[in-house]
């Protein structure tokens, strides 16, 4: 319940926050905080204000869900401005992480004090928004306009000892108890007879205006490449930039301007749509039925990218890894790829040797699998065939104990089968972990029909303590990733083999906001792998399927991408990124002469609707299956796993701001053409229907 309470202790006011869980800053928050100021300023016996929330953190920010929706009470930037002009010196004591808007109000106050590990930062940018409540303005002039600038356009929470350090915290406490801090940090200030000391009139750290104007320059050119599809971070520049040349008042108003135009933006709504669906993903039944269990040793079978990869993200979550390979060659090449990376880390300065040699200590690489027996998870990464799979998993189950977790890291095979040779598939699960797996957030939990609730539960665990982004998936064939990879491969085959480009098609995409266009994504993942799923699904294929073999002429050159230095683009030294195969144009063209297919041209809406349309009707397809909970679980698959822009929310949420029926029209218009493939599903008509988008199903 919300609530903010005011008290009297000697000479100081004590306002009292609590809006759990995070005393995110709600209407109600405002309403309550102005009214304690308001009070507590009015009264002439009191000499200072404290302003602490106990709990689990220190304001974490304004109430992220009501952007967007018409909300009484006053705005926050008013409230901060009533706190900074109080006649009685204000302390905002600090702990746990005090995050955009709370961030604003503690830098409202007069003076800081925190906790030992408290984390502060203005990560508004991750939402598509600006810090609204004066953090433009007061942040440079507490810490300098570089360091508020690369706080503000990264988003990055700061620990203490560098926000000590940079003017932010005034005062870092010795423990926790934030209510005693705050209230003992104001006696000492009023025995000092400390002034009140308004933050808008401080100005040391932004005076130096050429110097300024430089650092400016420079943050807003290295913008202009890191975020060049992005509205926010120009906004937050603009309004550090015009502020320094306008009175504080006009610089407030000013910046209330440019936060109101990115509330408006679309990419607001994408990027507060991935903040929440990112947090819904761990609310899947079996967490509530199932208990964890805490793992501390890990086999990984294969030394392969991938196995290299999951057993890095192993030990970097502390965990013990036994990696199999076949003989000692497979071994060495396994360890000279892990200390390879780690040395790089090193080099990089991203961790010491020593770590480096802690981490190393955990791992052990072996032949024999009997040294799996102590294992209690143990991931199979070996090469995507369901028969070698099996042999696997049935050694598993005569050499691992009873309670030992069984996990492939299939990305398209049926884990029921693959199950269906354990005694007890119970503890068998999918851990479809994404390569690089040392870096990539995203790891698919793929539920099989037997999976007991606790192999679920420990497997979130594990994700946690690996801080992997979990998404749970039932079990077909690509589950829900690849699976809608496989549509929009196809689709985008149709539309080259209709007369697209494949580079024209990359570069929409990319302007789109991808990382990367399809073809790349081919060349890096080496475009054997899919020839490979290909000939796998021939003998599946219906006859009428339409099946274009323009990928196939290109593996069948030895063109897998950039492990050949040759795929749809050219790699190689000396090579400019990007430099497209000349040779890929008259594949294309005569594979359309010899299926006697007369080219179309393709405008960039046109490529892009495809595109959404396939994605969107395999997503529809999981979600009428059940293989996806909710849409937005695709959301996050495709924002951290497939370099779909975060700014656009995901492909449903992006088909909910397109509108469902403007996507359920362009489908049925390709269906006309071949509706084998564009058959529009029964759960996208039913909510056109009822005027309902995929959010109503979140
Ligand atoms: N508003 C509303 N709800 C919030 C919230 C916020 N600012 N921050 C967190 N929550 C909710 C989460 O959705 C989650 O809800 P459920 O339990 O229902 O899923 C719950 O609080 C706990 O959050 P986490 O699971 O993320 O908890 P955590 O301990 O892992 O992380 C945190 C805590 C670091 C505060 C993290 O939640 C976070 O980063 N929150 C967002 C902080 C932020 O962006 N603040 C700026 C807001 S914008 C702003 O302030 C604009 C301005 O200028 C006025």
């Amino acid at each position: 319940m919300t609530e903010v309470k005011h008290t009297i202790i000697d000479e100081i006011g004590l306002i009292e926050i609590s809006n759990p869980p995070v005393n995110a800053i709600s209407a109600s928050v405002r309403k309550g905080l102005l009214n304690s100021i308001n009070e507590l300023g009015a009264n002439n016996l009191i000499k200072a204000i404290v302003i602490a929330a106990p709990g689990r953190t220190f304001l974490a920010g304004a109430d992220i869900k009501e952007f967007g929706k018409n909300v009484d009470g006053p705005i926050l930037s008013e409230v901060c401005d009533k706190i900074e002009v109080l006649d009685k010196v204000v302390v905002a004591s600090l702990h746990g992480t005090p995050l955009g808007g709370g961030l604003e109000v503690a830098m409202s106050a007069h003076y800081r004090i925190a906790a030992p590990k408290t984390k502060v930062g203005l990560p508004e940018v991750l939402l598509g928004i600006l810090p609204g409540a004066g953090g433009t303005q007061r942040l440079p002039r507490l810490c300098g306009v570089s360091m508020a600038l690369d706080m503000m356009l990264t988003g990055r929470h700061v620990n203490i000892d560098e926000a000590f350090k940079n003017g932010i915290i005034d005062e870092i406490a010795e423990d926790d108890d934030t209510v005693k801090n705050g209230i003992s940090y104001a006696r000492r200030l009023l025995k000092r007879n400390s002034d009140v000391r308004p933050t808008s009139e401080i100005s040391d750290k932004i005076d130096n205006l050429d110097e300024i104007k430089k650092t400016i320059e420079k943050i807003k050119s290295e913008t202009l490449i890191k975020a060049k599809n992005l509205f926010s971070p120009h906004a937050i520049i603009k309004s550090v930039e015009e502020g320094l040349n306008l009175s504080f008042p006009n610089a407030i108003d000013n910046e209330r301007r440019l936060f109101k135009e990115c509330i408006e933006s679309p990419q607001r709504q994408g990027l507060i749509h991935s903040f929440f669906a990112e947090r819904a993903i761990t609310k899947v039944p079996e967490l509530e039925l199932g208990k964890p269990k805490e793992l501390k040793k890990i086999g990984v079978i294969g030394g392969g990218t991938m196995g290299t990869g999951i057993s890095m993200a192993a030990m970097n979550a502390g965990f013990s890894v036994v990696m199999i390979e076949q003989n000692d060659e497979a071994i060495e090449k396994a360890l000279t790829k892990i200390n390879a990376t780690y040395d790089r880390n090193v080099k990089l300065g991203r961790i010491s040797s020593e770590q480096k040699n802690q981490i190393m200590s955990l791992f052990t690489a072996v032949t024999n699998m009997d040294n799996l027996i102590d294992r209690e998870l143990v991931i199979e990464a070996v090469f995507e065939n369901m028969e070698i799979k099996k042999q696997v998993f049935a050694k598993l189950n005569t050499i691992c104990s009873k309670e030992c977790i069984l996990a492939s890291n299939t990305s398209y095979l049926d884990v029921n089968e693959i199950a269906s040779v354990v005694e007890n598939p119970s503890r068998v699960i999918g851990l479809h972990f994404f390569s690089p797996a040392n870096i990539m957030k995203l790891l698919e939990i793929v539920v099989a029909d037997k999976t007991s609730d606790d192999t679920v539960a420990t497997a979130f665990l594990l994700a946690k303590r690996m801080k992997k982004v979990p998404v749970r998936s039932g079990v077909c064939d690509g589950f829900i990733g690849n699976r809608v990879l496989s549509k929009y491969l196809i689709g985008t085959y149709h539309m080259v083999e209709d007369g697209a480009s494949p580079f024209h098609i990359d570069t929409v995409l990319r302007n789109f906001g991808c990382a990367m266009g399809v073809f790349q994504v081919i060349d890096l993942a080496g475009g054997d792998i899919g020839w490979a799923t290909r000939k796998r699904k021939a003998p599946f294929r219906h006859k009428d399927d339409r099946y274009v073999e323009i990928a196939d002429r290109v593996c069948e050159n030895g063109w897998f991408g950039q492990k050949t230095s040759k795929g749809y683009y050219l790699y190689g030294d000396g090579i400019k990124p990007l430099t497209a195969n000349p040779e890929i144009n008259i594949i294309c063209e005569n594979e359309r002469q010899r299926v006697g297919i007369k080219p179309k041209s393709f405008s960039d809406q046109e490529i892009l609707d495809k595109y959404i349309a396939a994605m969107v009707f395999e997503g529809v397809k999981i979600l009428q299956e059940k293989i996806a909970i909710r849409p937005s679980d695709i959301d996050v698959v495709y924002t951290n796993g497939y370099g779909f822009p975060r700014w656009r929310g995901g492909p449903m949420k992006y088909a909910d701001m397109v509108g469902l029926d403007k996507i359920l029209l362009n489908i049925q218009k390709f269906s006309e053409e071949d509706p084998r493939f564009w058959s529009p599903p029964e759960l996208l008509i039913d909510l056109v229907k009822n005027n309902k988008n995929f959010d109503s199903l979140n």
